[in-house]
């Protein structure tokens, strides 16, 4: 048995309409219909993220096509967006700021920075061909325009930055937990693992890697805005600060340390 509001969802996915619409649908679902919805069901049954079955997650009000090639994009990850679209200056007519996402899975956060603020270019790496399929597949749908992509390797390597302009600021959701993090089996069972652990010896790792791109490639008095793992921000904070860089923590919405932003000075 499933929720009864999952059993709608997954009906009015398989019907091809919007969940809003259900309510006025008269019509039976024919044979093909319920054998797949049924099939829907099963898997929703083994626990196979909602989202993977329908192909779709919203963010920041947008539907994200996501597969089970990419992180289901996450509502703490909507504050990061939040936080980077608060720290850019506003817009000045004929002037383009340059950006760079680490790890931009379903594309989610650096599609909606550019949908939200035109004036910006930002590239998107990545380093998994299926999640990088899955944001050109969101760009295009979403009609963006002023972003571009950068298959990356899986070890991070600053010579494969070396093209890019210098630029005004970084954002990242990195993968940051480790195996004895607590995490809920769903998760664990149906989400890709390279999107989600960095190994146990060197937990902040990405963020190390992310200060060699601010050293290297942020303008002064440019920023960096991070996603973090509530139990690394400490650490995170030492790191930026034996950098010589100012750093800040923030909170989600659950009161969990979440976001650490980082300034050049
Ligand atoms: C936590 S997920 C974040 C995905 C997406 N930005 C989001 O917030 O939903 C981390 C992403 O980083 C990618 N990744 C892992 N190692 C990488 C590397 N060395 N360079 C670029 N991307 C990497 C993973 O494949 C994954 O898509």
């Amino acid at each position: 048995m499933i929720p009864p509001h999952e059993r709608r969802i997954l009906e009015a996915h398989v019907r091809g309409i919007k969940l809003s619409k259900l309510a006025l649908e008269t019509r039976e679902l024919n044979e093909y219909e319920t054998s797949q919805l049924r099939e829907l069901i099963k898997l929703r049954v083994r626990g196979v993220p909602l989202q993977y079955l329908t192909g779709t997650q919203a963010f920041y009000g947008r539907d994200f096509y996501v597969n089970t090639g990419v992180l289901i994009p996450r509502p703490e990850t909507e504050g990061l967006v939040e936080r980077v679209l608060s720290l850019l200056p506003p817009p000045v007519p004929g002037a383009r700021l340059r950006g760079l996402e680490l790890g931009t899975g379903s594309g989610c956060i650096a599609l909606t920075l550019a949908l939200e603020r035109p004036d910006l270019w930002i590239t998107a790496t990545e380093c998994e061909s299926a999640a990088l399929a899955v944001a050109e597949e969101n760009a295009a749908r979403l009609r963006v325009g002023n972003v571009d992509f950068l298959a990356v390797s899986e070890s991070p390597a600053e010579w494969q930055y070396g093209e890019l302009p210098e630029l005004d600021f970084l954002v990242s959701n990195p993968p940051y937990l480790v195996r004895a993090d607590a995490i809920a089996a769903d998760v664990l069972e149906h989400e890709p693992h390279q999107a989600l652990f960095v190994s146990e010896e060197d937990p902040i790792f990405f963020y190390r890697f992310l200060m060699d791109l601010m050293e290297h490639k942020v303008k002064a008095r440019g920023f960096g805005a991070f996603e973090i793992a509530e139990q690394r921000g400490g650490a995170i904070m030492e790191l930026a600060r034996s950098r010589g860089f100012g750093v800040e923590i923030f909170k989600d919405l659950a009161g969990r340390d979440r976001y650490a932003v980082v300034r050049k000075p």
